[in-house]
């Protein structure tokens, strides 16, 4: 990744051309409506850093109008479960609607904050969300709190702004007013109890490089690792 590399997004794309430019297929749109698809507001493509599995219990957070919250019920299928999570009860009126209207009954949508999330512990595969962590000010209480909900071996999966610079000087700063540097990200990850961290840019990123942000892709697991300590 060059963070320092410059390209000039005087109109971040939309809707569809958003999707297409981060690389959701026409497969994984299928069906979704136009409404949802023109109120997508992600910055990156959560799918695109590990396949979700059939029978899998997912967990989106901030999901918005619900667009991956959706495609992630169809990829999913009966015997798995998603938990969109969003602290707009307008973002989840329209969530609901759709996932109702495509018959996604394996997708619930719940108001809460990612700070305090309104899951019980151990019950998810992944967790994924894309363009919010940037929002939230405390890190240390999100990190912990999708390390409490994710089962042993669980993954998150993120697209976050994620700053390498001069953050106040981006056009879209107060966008994203929370942004944390690369290095202290993968600390309050591995701090939360993180393994395996990956961050890598948003290949086709829709918002910057600008000056000191960049759209990151975020892999980790939760491993829970056992000390054994020797009896006397
Ligand atoms: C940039 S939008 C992204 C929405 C969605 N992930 C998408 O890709 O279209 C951010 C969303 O996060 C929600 N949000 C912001 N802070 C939140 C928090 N602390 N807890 C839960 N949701 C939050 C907002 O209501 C909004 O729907």
């Amino acid at each position: 990744m060059n963070p320092h590399q410059t390209i000039e997004h005087t109109h971040p794309p939309t809707g569809k051309d958003r999707l297409d430019l981060l690389g959701y297929s026409q497969d994984m749109l299928e069906g979704l409506p136009d409404s949802l698809i023109d109120a997508f507001k992600g910055i990156g493509n959560p799918f695109e850093i590990a396949p979700l599995k059939a029978g899998a219990t997912i967990v989106d957070l901030g999901s918005g109008v619900g667009v991956d919250s959706c495609i992630a019920g169809f990829k999913t299928g009966g015997r798995g479960k998603v938990y969109g999570i969003d602290s707009e009860s307008a973002m989840l009126d329209q969530a609901r609607a759709a996932s109702k209207a495509l018959w996604l009954r394996n997708v619930i949508f719940i108001q809460g904050d990612m700070e305090n999330i309104p899951l019980p512990s151990n019950l998810a595969d992944i967790v994924m969300s894309n363009g919010v962590g940037c929002m939230c000010l405390d890190k240390e209480v999100v990190f912990g709190e999708m390390y409490r909900i994710l089962r042993d071996e669980g993954q998150l999966q993120l697209a976050d702004m994620i700053a390498y610079g001069d953050v106040a000087s981006s056009p879209t700063a107060s966008d994203y007013p929370h942004c944390i540097n690369e290095g202290t990200y993968r600390a309050l990850l591995e701090e939360a109890g993180f393994t395996d961290v990956k961050i890598t840019a948003v290949a086709n990123s829709v918002e910057g490089p600008e000056a000191g942000l960049r759209a990151c892709h975020v892999f980790a697991r939760k491993k829970i690792v056992l000390s054994i300590t020797p009896n006397d």
